[in-house]
């Protein structure tokens, strides 16, 4: 798995830092506000875990699962929830946790969608953002690491699904992903 990965962009203590700093700023801004913070599955289910641990105020924790990827380095346009939310969001301050940013479609289609179930307020909290990709006009409220346009896995990020599991991200290499 380690032979697929050309290079490591951050390392399991750079995102260990910057998560704790995230954890404190979203502490500080949601004090007093019982806030209801939701993973979207698959690809924030390690940064969901880490962040929350840093999260020093009461919160609640839900979990909802999108795909417009699929199996291929490339997003489909298309987002399609696969697994929906327990809780109801109607007049909660909503933390919408993500692992990346790239296009941009996954979080305005989860946005819009919380905010057409009345919520009281969506922000975003993103470890990674590319914002050289965006197709829509859109920035999280918290980023940790703006990165380059290259394929990144690990740290809950795939490719097909592999390489959730690396604790570092690292740039694939592109003789994995290329004649697929
Ligand atoms: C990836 C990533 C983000 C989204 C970002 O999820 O985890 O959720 O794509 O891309 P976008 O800004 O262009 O929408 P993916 O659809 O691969 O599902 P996964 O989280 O289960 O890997
Ligand atoms: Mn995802
Ligand atoms: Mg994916």
């Amino acid at each position: 798995m380690q032979n697929d990965i050309q290079e490591v962009l951050y390392s399991e203590e750079q995102i260990q830092l910057k998560v704790r700093e995230l954890g404190a700023a979203v502490s500080r801004d949601y004090e007093g506000r019982n806030p209801l913070v939701i993973c979207v599955l698959k690809g924030a289910f390690i940064f969901m875990a880490d962040l929350s641990k840093n999260i020093t105020i009461p919160i609640e924790l839900d979990f909802m699962a999108v795909s417009s990827y699929g199996n291929s380095t490339r997003s489909s346009g298309e987002v399609r929830i696969v697994k929906d939310l327990d809780n109801s969001v109607e007049g909660r301050d909503i933390l919408i946790v993500e692992d990346i940013i790239d296009s941009g479609l996954t979080l305005s289609y989860l946005i819009d969608v919380l905010e057409r179930r009345n919520a009281k307020s969506v922000r975003v909290v993103a470890l990674f953002d590319k914002p050289g990709r965006r197709t829509v006009d859109l920035n999280a409220d918290y980023t940790g690491f703006s990165i380059p346009d290259a394929f990144v896995v690990g740290y809950g990020l795939d490719y097909a699904e592999h390489y959730r599991n690396l604790p570092y991200v690292g740039i694939l290499k592109e003789e994995i992903y290329s004649n697929r």
